[in-house]
């Protein structure tokens, strides 16, 4: 079948098309049917079925004869270890850890917070509490205290489960401090924690609170897997949105694991067996869906990466994984082979090792700019697919199938609506736009199974970001265009929402650190353009009246701020002081504006504006950062 024939096939019913996916799973008890209406414009997929994730992730590849094969490979050119995990020995592993967390009172529908880097055992803890129906949510390590305590607040766990560090390079992530300043600032406190002890850093366990990973676990029976019902939440995933409060995207069971197993064959075109990386963190969306639950809900291989691309050692290290553990697939963020193309234009790294394994290469997290995708494509000689989604989507919103057609590519775009999702591009009135126009990209309701069917705890917020705009849509918060054969084009974000180094970031949370500096009145912060990391974050300040402090000293302190309060993967490291900020006659900040002068972009000058000279000033500030030239 032709990409459109299916495309076609779920539109003309989607119902059996998703009943159809979800053959593909092992039911407790099956679902009656695929779309539950709950009215009001909330949707649940399979709601009335039984099943267990970490069953379907783990344990029937066991019973299926597939025990032995390798589920897990660790590789860390940071630690210099690799370690393969068979799905026996991970199944073994997660009802041992599973049956631990239940000893210390862990049961169906109870949150527990992991905080742990690029190890085998993240993966581990979230399929423990899969197994137990506990609803994980994963705190990316490049965040600080005060984030993770944001989210203590919000999940409220029972337990947090942490690694003693995590290991960036030349840098050891001291995770336990950070662990304990974020339990002593939060206003909810967990039961206790587990702490995966690693040997480059022992942490200090604090009494009473505090179990050791192994020690736990001594003499505790293993645990079978719950069955939890459809609509049962797996994990929730935080995510920056307009202000420093981030969303709590909700993912419920039984929809995930149908859309995921789906996207395996059809996009990533991996059959089970086949080795599949997608080089990112567990922090992220795509750590969740594709290092942990879709490879191996699918019974492949995932690989779990510690390391950079640049760096650990050299810009070869993506080569030589790829060509040792025999990669079939591989996913990674466009800012990471802007890294490698950077340090080995001519690819002569490519060189040294053997990649007649590796079938096509997938980018998302940012816009995949032509440059980048046609080096790529130049050097590995296989197609080169960028896909555009989101945390809240869970899996592609647009792509190029390869396991059903592989579609021409168009460089700029990450070509076309997968089933399931119905993307339109709309005017400001929420009216359908013609092709090649640039709108709102927004998705007709409802959105498909494995998608964000609320916000935890924020029903309302989840209406107001999502639904209120365009009534009957989804609004994704992208601006983009769709052209005469249905190719998507991913222009900007129409929120305070940046992407920096495939990480998504508010600017709206960092102005609310800046705003908190005892000498800052009023600031800004816009995303400008970078080679490297697609965005980066730049703050202009307007210090309080008579504050005569030399302004270095105040930028110095506000760049030291936002690494402690939300953590170093904020890259907040550029800062200006102004006298005023450009605004309109009624207030608002002219971002956009500023955002345009600083990457050298003709701009049109604001109708509404209240002074222009202003615009003149920020030139200057930009240009003595080494910005805004003409
Ligand atoms: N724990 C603690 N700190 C972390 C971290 C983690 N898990 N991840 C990143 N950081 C820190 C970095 O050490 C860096 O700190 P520094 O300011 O002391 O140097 C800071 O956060 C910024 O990190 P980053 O923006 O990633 O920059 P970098 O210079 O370390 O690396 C790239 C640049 C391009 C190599 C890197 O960003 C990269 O590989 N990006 C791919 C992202 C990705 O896969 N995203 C997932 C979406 S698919
Ligand atoms: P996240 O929720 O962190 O995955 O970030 C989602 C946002 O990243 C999207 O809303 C887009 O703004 C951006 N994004 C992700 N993938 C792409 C892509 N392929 N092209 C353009 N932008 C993308």
């Amino acid at each position: 079948m032709s990409y459109k024939e299916v495309y076609q096939n779920w539109q003309a019913n989607p119902e059996a098309f998703w009943m159809e996916a979800a053959e593909a799973i092992d039911w407790d008890s099956a679902p009656s049917k695929a779309l539950f209406d709950k009215g009001d414009d909330l949707y649940e997929w399979f709601a009335d079925a039984k099943v267990n994730t970490c069953w379907n992730a783990v344990d029937r590849h066991v019973e299926a004869g597939r025990g032995e094969q390798t589920a897990i490979i660790y590789d860390s050119p940071i630690t210099h270890t690799k370690r393969e995990i068979s799905y026996v020995e991970l199944r073994n592993r997660v009802a041992s850890l599973a049956g631990a967390l239940r000893a210390k009172g862990v049961e169906k529908g109870d949150r527990v917070i992991i905080y742990m880097p690029m190890i085998p055992e993240a993966l581990e803890a979230m399929l423990a509490c899969a197994r137990l129906g506990a609803i994980h949510s994963v705190v990316f390590g490049g965040f600080a205290a005060n984030e993770l305590a944001v989210r203590i607040n919000d999940a409220k766990p029972k337990a947090i489960i942490a690694a003693s560090c995590g290991l960036e390079p030349g840098r050891v992530v001291h995770y336990k401090p950070l662990l304990d300043g974020a339990i002593e600032q939060a206003d909810h406190k967990p039961d206790f924690c587990v702490i995966f002890q690693r040997e480059q850093e022992v942490a200090e366990l604090v009494e009473g609170r505090d179990v050791n990973w192994h020690g736990f676990q001594y003499g505790v029976a293993p645990a079978d897997c719950v069955p939890v019902e459809g609509n049962h939440p797996a994990y929730i995933l935080y995510t920056s949105g307009t202000t420093g409060q981030p969303k709590g995207v909700v993912r419920h069971t039984a929809g995930h694991l149908v859309a995921l197993n789906w996207t395996m064959k059809n996009l990533y075109n991996v059959d089970p067996g086949d080795v599949f990386w997608a080089a990112s963190d567990v922090g992220w969306v795509v750590g969740h869906s594709y290092i942990c639950y879709g490879p191996l809900i699918h019974g492949n291989t995932t690989i779990v990466f510690e390391g950079k691309p640049v760096g650990t050692p050299d810009a070869g290290t993506f080569w030589r994984v790829i060509s040792e553990h025999k990669v079939k697939s591989f996913f990674t963020a466009p800012t990471a082979f802007r890294a490698v193309k950077r340090e080995d234009p001519a690819g002569d790294y490519v060189q040294n090792y053997d990649l007649s394994c590796l079938k096509q290469v997938f980018l998302a997290g940012e816009r995949a700019d032509p440059d980048t995708i046609e080096w790529a494509q130049k050097q590995l000689n296989v197609p080169v697919i960028d896909h555009w989604w989101q945390t809240e989507t869970g899996f592609a919103i647009a792509a190029n199938p390869l396991g059903i057609e592989e579609l021409p590519v168009k460089l700029g775009s990450p070509t076309v609506a997968m089933p399931g999702f119905d993307v339109q591009i709309l005017d400001e009135g929420g009216h359908p736009m013609k092709p090649g126009e640039l709108g709102a990209i927004a998705i007709k309701l409802p959105l498909p199974p494995g998608t964000l069917p609320t916000l935890w705890n924020a029903e309302e917020r989840f209406r107001s970001s999502y639904l209120t705009t365009f009534p009957g849509y989804y609004e994704t918060g992208d601006a983009g265009m769709i052209d005469e054969d249905g190719y998507v084009s991913i222009m900007a974000r129409t929120d305070d929402v940046i992407n920096v180094a495939g990480h998504r970031l508010s600017t709206g949370g960092m102005e609310e650190v800046l705003a908190g500096h005892p000498d800052v009145a009023e600031c800004a912060v816009v995303g400008v353009s970078d080679a490297l990391k697609g965005q980066m974050p730049l703050g202009f300040l307007c210090l309080n009246a008579g504050c005569d402090r030399p302004h270095a000293e105040v930028v110095k302190e506000v760049v030291a701020l936002v690494r402690e309060k939300i953590g170093p993967v904020a890259a907040f490291k550029l800062a200006t002081v102004v006298d005023r900020l450009p605004k309109t006659r009624s207030g608002k900040i002219l971002r956009a504006t500023m955002v345009s002068i600083a990457d050298g972009k003709d701009y049109k000058m604001p109708a509404t504006i209240d002074d222009p000279a202003i615009l003149d000033e920020i030139k200057l500030a930009l240009q003595g950062l080494g910005y805004a030239h003409d």
